[in-house]
């Protein structure tokens, strides 16, 4: 009973190793509402296909009316709010589908939970934590010298997508001042790991290499990224649960600042490793393509917030971390075969020239 929650996005990357994580106990259960968009899969819950303690909705997390029949039916002790669109460079095509889902979805999500929350008994409302899961991208791009990321560093959002999940960051930091809505907010850095769809740097590299295909730098390929396992999100998204500070943001990061090149070129020797080219290195099909616009140059995370005041840490290094989702990734034939036939990967590259 007390492990009862909803969970949003449950069946997207973070979403759904989340549902693995938290299911991974038998004393919890959960209620996962996805609208299933193109990033929503339901062969990543296949194990939970039968487990009476997953129970899956398809739906909009703007659909207030759908929301609140399931708050009032499921009561679950906490909601868990993964759902947003969340790749920039889809942003960058098409921006509506983020300001629908991550803006007005969120706030009629938080609408449903308010309308609801207000009619419990004080225990039960006190008890309660709206948790929203947010980027690092809200903080906008730093210089190589600049300090990492604080949860006192201002907002700069540059991509559609940051924008809006810089807004969905305020609205639920208004409903916590303005309504005692018991939120969380956790901002996190890029997370790699299984079931990541192949439109993000590390599986798209990855699925790419298998089959010969360029590995698309956009620009110098000297951006960086923070890079988190998921599974450690995972346990820092449950620990900010369990004893977060409501009210408060936590930021998480893996504590590994790398170069998109330096990331591809880890990718390339594992491959050149395990499972070896013909002929010549994986390497060989890195192409330089036109840059991303506005392309954040730097982001990094200084994660000492959670590590003094939640005791936690992450466990797996880049290097550990990126052996286990190959790994991961080349023991999954049908589920990487199953999304390869989807149609993002053609649109996003077929306007690109070499740079
Ligand atoms: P994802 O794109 O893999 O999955 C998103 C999921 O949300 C999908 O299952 C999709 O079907 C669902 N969804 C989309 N719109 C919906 C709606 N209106 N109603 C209900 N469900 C809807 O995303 P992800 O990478 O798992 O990211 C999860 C969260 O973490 C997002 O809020 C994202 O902004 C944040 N985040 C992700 C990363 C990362 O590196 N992937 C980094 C920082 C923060
Ligand atoms: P991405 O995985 O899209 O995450 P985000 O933009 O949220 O950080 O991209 C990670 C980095 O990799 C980013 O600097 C853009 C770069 N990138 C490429 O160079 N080529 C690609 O094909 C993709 C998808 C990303």
């Amino acid at each position: 009973m007390d492990r009862k929650i909803l969970v949003t996005g449950g069946a997207g990357f973070i979403g759904s190793n989340f549902v693995h994580y938290w299911l991974n106990d038998p004393s919890h259960s959960l209620l996962n509402l996805d609208k299933l968009t193109y990033a929503g899969n339901l062969a990543n819950l296949a194990p939970f296909q039968s487990d009476p303690n997953h129970i899956f909705v398809q739906g909009d997390i703007g659909d207030r009316d759908l929301v609140r029949k399931l708050l009032e039916e499921f009561q679950p002790v906490a909601i868990l709010n993964f759902a947003a669109e969340s790749h920039v460079d889809r942003s960058i095509h098409a921006p509506g589908a983020f300001i629908e889902t991550n803006i007005v979805g969120l706030f009629n999500l938080l609408e449903a939970t308010r309308g609801w929350w207000q009619t419990q008994d004080s225990v039960f409302r006190e008890r309660f934590r709206f948790l929203h899961i947010s980027t690092d991208e809200v903080y906008g791009s730093l210089a190589p010298e600049d300090p990492a990321f604080t949860e006192e560093t201002p907002y700069s959002p540059n991509s559609p997508y940051a924008a809006s999940k810089a807004s969905s960051d305020h609205l639920v930091r208004a409903y916590y001042h303005t309504y005692g809505l018991p939120v969380l907010t956790t901002n996190c850095s890029n997370n790699y790991g299984p079931y990541q769809y192949p439109e993000k740097l590390i599986p798209l590299m990855l699925l790419n290499a298998l089959a010969g295909k360029p590995l698309p730098i956009y620009g110098d390929g000297r951006n960086i990224r923070d890079w988190l396992y998921v599974e450690d999100h995972c346990r820092a998204i449950a620990t900010v649960l369990a004893q977060g500070q409501v009210g408060e943001t936590y930021n998480i990061g893996g504590n590994n600042e790398k170069t998109n090149l330096e990331v591809v070129h880890t990718l390339t020797a594992i491959l050149d490793e395990i499972q070896p080219r013909s002929q010549g290195s994986y390497r060989d099909l890195i192409t330089y393509v036109t840059d991303r616009p506005g392309h954040d140059r730097r982001y990094a995370i200084n994660p000492a917030k959670i590590e003094r005041e939640l005791n936690w840490r992450p466990v797996e290094t880049f290097e550990s971390g990126i052996r286990k989702t190959v790994g991961w990734y080349l023991a999954q034939d049908s589920w990487v075969q199953n999304i390869l036939t989807g149609e993002y990967i053609a649109t996003n590259y077929q306007g690109r020239t070499h740079a």
